[in-house]
This record gives structure tokens, sequence and C-alpha cells, in this order.
């Protein structure tokens, strides 16, 4: 299975270490953080090392099932511009999370990750679902996921979010697939 996935503008593929600054630069600010589950705020060089060495053991533990699919959105011009994962819920289901550093935002590029990284799950993992949330003070994530085709379920929840040290009410939307 191919973890590179390459569209009009992008390539997302697995994070390369030699990307770890430039991944602190844009991680470290605190609009991504509060609009996200599980990034910490300030973001330090010891959360990245280890989120890395993390990310390195569940890649080297080849017997355990891959939960984690993660994707670098990489810009053909300007290089790392975001991250994209795909995390199993349960054994057909996977949750969407994604964000893209602040100066480039509404460029299309959320977007154009998130339809390009639901095609490849559907192809390589035979996704049956993919869920989403997005918290209620966040209307650019509510229309990624309506411009790449998820639904509304009509749930709405409560999540913490790390970066907020705080919880928020998060809308639930689905993806059933494009055939
Ligand atoms: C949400 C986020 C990923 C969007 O990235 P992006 O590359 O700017 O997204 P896109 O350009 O593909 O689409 C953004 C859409 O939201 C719209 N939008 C932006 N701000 C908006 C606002 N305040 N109200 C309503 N719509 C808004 C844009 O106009 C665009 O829609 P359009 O194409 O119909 O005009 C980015 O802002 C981000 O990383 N935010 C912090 C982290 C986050 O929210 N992650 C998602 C968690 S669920």
């Amino acid at each position: 299975m191919s973890l590179q996935i390459e569209t009009s503008r992008l390539f997302l593929a697995p994070f390369d270490p030699a990307d770890i600054n430039r991944f602190i630069d844009l991680a470290n600010d605190r609009q991504i953080a509060k609009m996200v589950m599980s990034l910490p705020h300030p973001y330090t060089n010891k959360h990245a090392q280890n989120w890395l060495a993390k990310q390195k053991s569940d890649n080297d533990n080849a017997n355990k099932r891959k939960d984690l699919y993660l994707f670098a959105i990489k810009d053909n011009d300007i290089g790392l511009i975001g991250m994209i994962t795909l995390n199993r819920v349960n054994s057909g289901i996977f949750e969407l999370g994604y964000w893209i550093g602040r100066d480039f935002w509404g460029k299309g590029f959320a977007s154009e990750a998130a339809k390009a990284v639901l095609q490849w799950a559907e192809s390589q993992l035979r996704v049956k679902a993919v869920s989403a949330g997005y918290f209620d003070d966040n209307p650019a994530s509510a229309r990624v996921l309506e411009k790449s085709g998820f639904l509304r379920t009509g749930v709405k929840t409560t999540k913490y979010s790390v970066g907020r040290k705080n919880t928020a009410k998060s809308i639930e939307m689905i993806w059933l697939g494009e055939t």
C-alpha cells in the first residue's frame, strides 16, 4: 500500500523528520491548537520529539494493527504546510483530523488534502465511513467538511481540547464514500 498521495498542488506522505523545525513553527499556534483536540499549546521542541518517537515506535511494531494514518501535507512550491490524519475508531470507520499553517489558510489546501485522503481511504483501506467533528466556533472547518462531501449527523457532543485546556461543543459529521 502506498502512503503517498499526489494532487494537483499537494504531495501527501509520511512525516519527514527533517521537517521537524518547520513543523514546530507551524503547529505552535493557539488558533490551530484550540480547534483540534490533542495539540498542546505552546507547542515545544519536546512535544515534537515525543510525538516523533511515538510515530517511530508505532511504525516499527509490524505486528500491531495500524490504527493511525498520518500524512504531512506539502505544497509543491512551499514545502510543509500542515497535517492530515485518519484514526481508526472501529474496524471499518476512521476519524479525519487536519490542520493547515495559518499563513496558508483560505487557499483551498485543507479541502484539496481532505478529498484526496478520503479517496485514498476508500480505495486503499476500504473504509465504510469516515467521521469528523468540528468545534462550533470553527466555521472554516465546517466548510471544509461540507466541500469534501461530509453530511451532518445531527449529533452534537462535547469534546476536550488540550490546546484550550477546556471542553467545547463539537458538531459531528460523516462521510459515507463516493460510490
Ligand atoms: C480549518 C482549516 C483546516 C481550513 O484550512 P484551509 O486550507 O483554509 O481550508 P480551505 O481553504 O480548503 O476551505 C476553507 C473554507 O472555509 C471558509 N471560511 C473560512 N473562514 C470562515 C468563516 N469564519 N466563516 C465561514 N466560512 C469560512 C472559506 O471561505 C472556505 O470556503 P469556500 O471555499 O467555500 O470559500 C484551517 O483554518 C485550520 O487549520 N484551522 C485550525 C485547525 C482546525 O480547525 N482543524 C480542523 C479541526 S476540525
